[in-house]
């Protein structure tokens, strides 16, 4: 039973203010605003708030890339964050800045409690400093190898693969990004947080249902290792707030951005008059804060975060919710492989509800990555959304509006059917609250299959051509509207667009509540015009040729290619003639499994569906690009006239065709869908 009382203050990670949203961002972004949107349907007082992560090296580097103050980069990027938003459907009630007269003041305060908690010390530490710029180096300004898992290229903070946070001195192999230059070490005196402090509580308090199991074990290793004092202290040159009496020092920009949900809070609130932001973030608070974040940030608003609220004085999240990566075709985003797509990109070519969907269907309250496979995304959205549910509505629709003049019967067709409808809601009510979407839409699907089912058995098309069968007609089609009805209802929280042009259709705004109230009998349609096109493969081509050419306006100037990918683009072979390339049987192929080899490093064994009932065995160079389950199902081209080769693993029996210069830089060819296994390529 859902407690109907109740005060929601959510949030989304900040964001960086040095680059443009993406669809790995858009992730959390939907996630929360389908559970937002859903508690707002049970009739919870929902504050939903986010904004701009504006401090920083990366935004005072970005800034003088391209030539502006950080100042004017952050007004544009807040600008372009809030237009992407907005096209997703993203319903903030507030979105706003760290770099704001709040969340300094706020910051101010904090600091000077926590200074009278005597949690902050301070130490002269050994910076590292560029010789050549002579200046010291913040964290991104230094790359390293990680010291927990040594993944190369991490930048002085935190390392983006093992999520693990440290001094920059700690790095491995450090160098400049300004100048290449090997740093060196100069003294500074640092503020440091005292989170050792707080290790015995936050063992307690991490461990009291806030934080999702899996990241609870994840907190113990870092507790085994010890808890270390947390340099809060960046030296200039920085964008950020100064530290007061620490002339040249600013405040380190992990701690000002989550204080930035309090600013943001207290300047939404200062616009409310019903709401006082005091007594949100009393430890007393009745009110409940959700924080959504990704798995890289677990560390600060886990334990950092927790912490200071506590010594501050302030309340503690209820829960923090943790979601995975978004991977795209089963690989992390790539610029070059075009899949790095922007919010912006996306939106010139496909409508947001379709990512919105999507999202949603593959989402399951887990730290799991989530795989944005294309094709499956336009299949998908395809089969489930326009082929079922929009379809739905058509097929009824055109009968209600030319034979019955808009209006639907006056009586219930199948009662027993309609309340399987209704008695779907408490399960689809529970997936939404614990955010297992996936659930929810696997249970709606099952109801538009059984709607779809009815209608079919039902044959309004014969019944149209009997006029005897003129009332049947409409009570079939009135209730196929009303299945329709409820399937927007459930919807809603997802695809709030197609939604919105569902109730114009409907002639009614939808709410939960209507699940349990009688359908709209003897109600007056307004006319169907269709709510959703199929997605086309051109759609998706179209992205990923505008990602791949780089045209996203805010990124820095393409670097040249890099070593690595030269061997992407060799000079031309020797001409062949076309009896030589005729000789070559090139056949379409699907792959129905793609399994690890054992003890082979870059290799994969496929198993090739190749038409007309034959199935070729063939090992593959192409692990280091693509999981093996992101092959399955999927068409390629193969050689399949190459002779069979015996090699340590077995028997390869043709070769898949691939381009690329090697490493995660391999793309896989494949025909547009359509093509079937065996055709032959010409
Ligand atoms: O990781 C990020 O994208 C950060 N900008 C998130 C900050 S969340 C909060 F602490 F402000
Ligand atoms: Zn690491």
């Amino acid at each position: 039973m859902i407690d109907k009382t109740r005060t929601l203050l959510v949030t989304t990670a900040l964001s960086y203010a040095n680059g443009a949203i993406h669809l790995g961002h858009l992730l959390e972004q939907i996630q929360a605003d389908i559970w937002v949107r859903f508690q707002r349907l049970q009739g919870h007082r929902v504050l939903f708030i986010s904004g701009d992560d504006t401090h920083g090296a990366p935004v005072m580097l970005q800034a003088e890339r391209l030539g502006v103050t950080p100042e004017q980069l952050i007004a544009q990027m807040q600008a372009e964050h809030q237009r992407d938003f907005k096209a997703f459907s993203i319903s903030f009630d507030h979105y706003h800045t760290t770099h704001s007269p709040e969340n300094q003041q706020l910051l101010e305060t904090i600091y000077h409690r926590l200074q009278q908690q005597g949690v902050i010390t301070s130490q002269t530490i050994e910076q590292l400093y560029d010789p050549q710029q002579q200046q010291f180096l913040s964290d991104r300004f230094i790359q390293g190898h990680c010291p927990r898992c040594e993944a190369a290229d991490q930048y002085g903070d935190h390392c983006e693969q093992c999520g693990a946070t440290y001094e920059a001195t700690e790095l491995r192999h450090p160098h400049s990004t300004l100048t290449g230059a090997v740093p060196v070490l100069r003294q500074s005196d640092h503020f440091f947080f005292d989170l050792p402090a707080f290790s015995d509580w936050l063992q307690i308090w991490t461990r009291s249902g806030s934080l999702p199991d899996t990241m609870v074990n994840k907190l113990q290793e870092w507790f085994h290792c010890g808890l270390k004092p947390w340099d809060i202290t960046r030296d200039a040159p920085y964008f950020g707030f100064a530290i007061p009496d620490a002339p040249d020092q600013y405040f380190y920009v992990w701690l000002d951005a989550p204080i930035g949900y309090m600013a943001i809070c207290q300047h939404f609130c200062q616009q409310q008059p019903t709401l006082s932001f005091e007594q949100l973030w009393s430890p007393e608070s009745t009110a409940e804060l959700y924080h959504f974040i990704g798995k890289d940030i677990v560390y600060f608003h886990s334990l950092f975060w927790p912490a200071v609220l506590k010594s501050a004085g302030f309340r503690l999240p209820t829960k923090i919710f943790v979601h995975g990566f978004v991977t795209v075709n089963g690989a992390k985003m790539s610029k070059s492989r075009g899949t790095f797509i922007t919010a912006h990109t996306y939106l010139q070519h496909c409508d947001a509800d379709y990512l919105r969907y999507y999202y949603a269907a593959k989402t399951m309250a887990t730290i799991e990555d989530l795989d944005l496979h294309l094709e499956d995304f336009r299949q998908r959205v395809n089969s489930d959304l326009v082929n079922k549910i929009v379809n739905l509505a058509a097929r009824c629709a055109s009968f209600i509006q030319q034979q019955f003049d808009h209006q639907l019967a006056a009586t219930l067709f199948d009662p027993p059917l309609y309340q399987i409808f209704m008695d779907a809601e408490p399960l689809i009510a529970e997936a939404y609250n614990s955010r297992d979407c996936a659930k929810a839409i696997r249970q709606i699907q099952q109801l538009a299959d059984r709607a779809n089912a009815f209608i079919d058995q039902q044959t309004p098309w014969q019944l149209a051509k009997q006029p005897e069968q003129r009332e049947r007609l409409h009570a079939v089609c009135s209730l196929g509207i009303h299945c329709f009805r409820l399937l927007m209802i459930y919807l809603k929280p997802v695809v709030p667009s197609l939604v919105q042009r569902a109730e114009g259709f409907l002639n009614e705004e939808l709410t939960w509540t209507a699940i349990h109230q009688p359908p709209l009998l003897n109600h007056r349609l307004n006319p169907f015009t269709p709510l959703l096109r199929r997605l086309e493969p051109g759609q998706i081509k179209a992205i990923l040729a505008e990602s791949a050419s780089g045209s996203v306006v805010t990124t820095a100037p393409t670097p040249p290619p890099a070593a690595a990918d030269s061997s992407a683009y060799e000079p031309q072979a020797t001409p062949i003639t076309l009896d030589d390339f005729s000789r070559v049987d090139l056949r379409v192929a699907r792959i129905l499994q793609a399994d690890l080899v054992p003890g082979a490093d870059k290799l994969l064994k496929l198993q090739l569906d190749v038409g007309a009932g034959e199935t070729r065995q063939v090992f593959a160079g192409i692990k280091s690009a693509y999981p093996p389950e992101a092959l399955e199902g999927r068409l390629t081209i193969m050689v399949a006239n190459l002779a069979p080769r015996k090699m340590r693993f077995g028997i390869s029996e043709g070769m898949v065709l691939a381009a690329g210069a090697g490493g995660s830089e391999i793309f896989l060819l494949q025909p547009d869908s359509g093509a079937q296994p065996g055709m032959r390529v010409k």
